[in-house]
């Protein structure tokens, strides 16, 4: 079951389930790589893409998508952890999508979590996502406080990928990965809202009561930096593929 509805600019595909929602993200992911098949992904780490690049997985092994020529750049990193960190996202990437499908480790892009020079590791980011030509798809997740990658409540309309501090509660939220609260790092590097805002084009999966409300304030609420979800609301061509639960307090 989906209901397209548009609000301000952003479209809302509502799936009965996680599944079914997951599914559709996999499917517009796929649809982006074979109408560019030398494209861009942007890609996203967290509980929520876990079941969508299971989906995709799926997808390649059937054939109907190849991912040897396109270039990722993942939207976040936290700072501190090795690469093959079990928590790293680096890690977290390797695990659940690019060691099972047929991209190019070497075209595949992370910030640099261990970077002496961090300034300097997220402005040569930036060049390389520019060099790219831009990204084709940035897929999203959503924080419970509305944050989108780390830019957290406060986070600048036309951020660059820089370092930030992590707030308590997404701390808190992240530390259900770790062996202690005390072992999440504080501080990460994140693309910008402005750099994310510069992708041809936006799909956001949010699953679950728990995101319902965040949802709900980025599709209806004020626009503000406050909330950076709904900074998404001035670009023409975001998505937010959601299951009922998260889509529960839409008008
Ligand atoms: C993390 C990530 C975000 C993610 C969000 C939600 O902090 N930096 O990219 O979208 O929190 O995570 P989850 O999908 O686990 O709810």
């Amino acid at each position: 079951m989906t209901v397209e509805t548009e609000s301000n600019s952003i479209n809302v595909a509502i799936f009965s389930t996680a599944e079914e929602a997951s599914r559709e993200v996999a499917r517009r992911i796929a649809g982006a790589v074979n109408r560019r098949p030398d494209g861009v992904l942007g890609l996203a780490t967290g509980g929520t893409p876990v079941t969508a690049y299971q989906a995709l997985i799926g997808m390649y092994r059937d054939g109907k998508v190849d991912f040897s020529n396109i270039r990722t750049f993942n939207l976040d990193e936290y700072i501190g952890l090795p690469p093959d960190h079990p928590q790293s996202f680096r890690h977290f990437m390797d695990q659940q999508l690019f060691q099972s499908i047929n991209v190019d480790p070497e075209r595949t892009f992370v910030p640099d979590g261990l970077a002496s020079d961090v300034a300097q590791a997220c402005s040569q980011y930036e060049a390389m996502i520019r060099d790219a030509g831009g990204i084709d798809l940035q897929l999203l997740g959503i924080g419970h406080n509305g944050h989108i990658a780390f830019n957290e409540p406060g986070s600048a309309a036309d951020s660059r990928t820089r370092q930030v501090a992590l707030t308590d509660e997404t701390i808190e939220n992240n530390a259900r990965f770790f062996e202690s609260i005390d072992q999440v790092p504080r501080h990460a590097i994140t693309m910008g809202i402005g750099t994310i805002l510069e992708a041809r084009e936006i799909v956001l999966l949010a699953l679950g009561e728990g995101k319902a409300e965040a949802v709900a304030k980025m599709v209806h609420g004020p626009i503000t930096e406050q909330h950076p979800a709904s900074l998404l609301r001035r670009h023409r061509n975001v998505t937010a593929v959601l299951d009922a639960a998260a889509a529960r307090r839409l008008a």
